[in-house]
């Protein structure tokens, strides 16, 4: 994500389709050879579809970004800092068993596994834009529900007053911690009452169906008024803290991506201007919206503080 290179991303940069068709046909063929050959490769299985998915009343009226862009044009740096590394890497990562630790300052700590996660609260799909900082967005039909339904069970204490989000840190399955273009693990954070907000959500699934990894399964977070890189991947643990939380991009770069992070067309990145974005799948660069078109429902949030400083 937070690209050392330009941010603007050309359409050309995306692997049309056809081309990756052709890639996964090559790759199958060579599952199917390694097959014959008694090594044991998997067959790729369709991904799950998750039942009983309310559809969002709130949808907004735009064009959802194809299935494909959603799932092949990522950042996951865990699996390399390429777009197209994520989908072609993510395979080494097993979503089961899985559990998210939820800790610190909260009256019923417990380490969920990820299948009594699932049955917390009723799943919902919920279409969201997602800005990245970088300068391109989508807007990607998310199946999940809002962390305030993980939060209330978890009964925090008066010091809980930020939450840590933390994704899996295993270089084993993980080849891109094998190298530390991060502070592995990857770390992200929010004040208590944005992780509270009923749009906060932690999304199971896409389109219907369970999570690609590549996305982030089996558990992520999305916060949608907030650049891309605030919603961290395959959580294994949320912990509720006093202070705001080291955020991986932070240490990183502490000039360029601040604890906020809220999408902010007014307040430029130190090396490119946020004012504009391309919507993957269109030509032309649309305007940026603040707090990317939901501050009807987030600015209350930030009554009375100076965005610029607090970035
Ligand atoms: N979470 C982890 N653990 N590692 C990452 O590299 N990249 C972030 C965010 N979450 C990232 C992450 C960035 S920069 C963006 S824009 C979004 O994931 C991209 O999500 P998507 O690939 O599902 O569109």
């Amino acid at each position: 994500m937070p690209p050392r290179h330009s941010p603007d991303i050309l359409p050309s940069e995306i692997t049309p389709p056809d081309i990756y068709r052709e890639r996964r046909r090559f790759m199958q063929g060579i599952g199917a050879l390694a097959l014959a050959a008694g090594f044991g490769a998997t067959a790729e299985a369709a991904p799950a579809r998750l039942t009983g998915v309310r559809a969002d009343p709130q949808a907004p009226d735009e064009a959802r970004t194809p299935y494909r862009d959603i799932t092949t044009y990522n950042n996951f740096y865990e699996f390399g800092s390429g777009k197209d590394d994520p989908a072609a890497r993510a395979d080494s990562l097993r979503t089961r068993p899985w559990t998210v630790a939820v800790e610190g300052a909260v009256n019923r700590p417990r380490v969920w596994d990820i299948d009594a996660l699932l049955r917390l609260a009723p799943l919902e799909e919920r279409v969201y834009r997602l800005r990245c900082v970088e300068g391109w967005s989508m807007v990607i039909p998310w199946v999940g529900f809002s962390l305030a339904e993980l939060i209330r069970r978890a009964e925090p204490t008066g010091d809980a007053k930020y939450l840590e989000f933390v994704s899996l840190h295993d270089p084993a399955q993980m080849p891109g911690q094998r190298r530390r273009v991060l502070d592995w693990p990857y770390v992200e954070g929010l004040r208590m009452d944005e992780a509270m907000h009923p749009l906060t959500l932690l999304a199971v699934g896409l389109y219907g169906e369970v999570l690609p990894n590549q996305n982030g399964a089996p558990i992520r977070l999305v916060v949608p008024w907030k650049y891309g890189f605030k919603s961290a991947k395959s959580l294994v643990r949320i912990r509720f803290v006093e202070k705001p939380p080291r955020t991986a991009w932070m240490a990183a770069a502490p000039d360029e991506y601040g604890f906020y992070s809220n999408v902010n067309p007014q307040v430029a990145h130190p090396r490119w201007s946020q004012a504009k974005e391309r919507r993957i799948g269109e030509l032309f660069r649309r305007d940026t919206l603040m707090f990317n078109g939901y501050a009807d429902a987030v600015a209350g949030l930030y009554r009375g503080m100076d965005l610029k400083r607090y970035f």
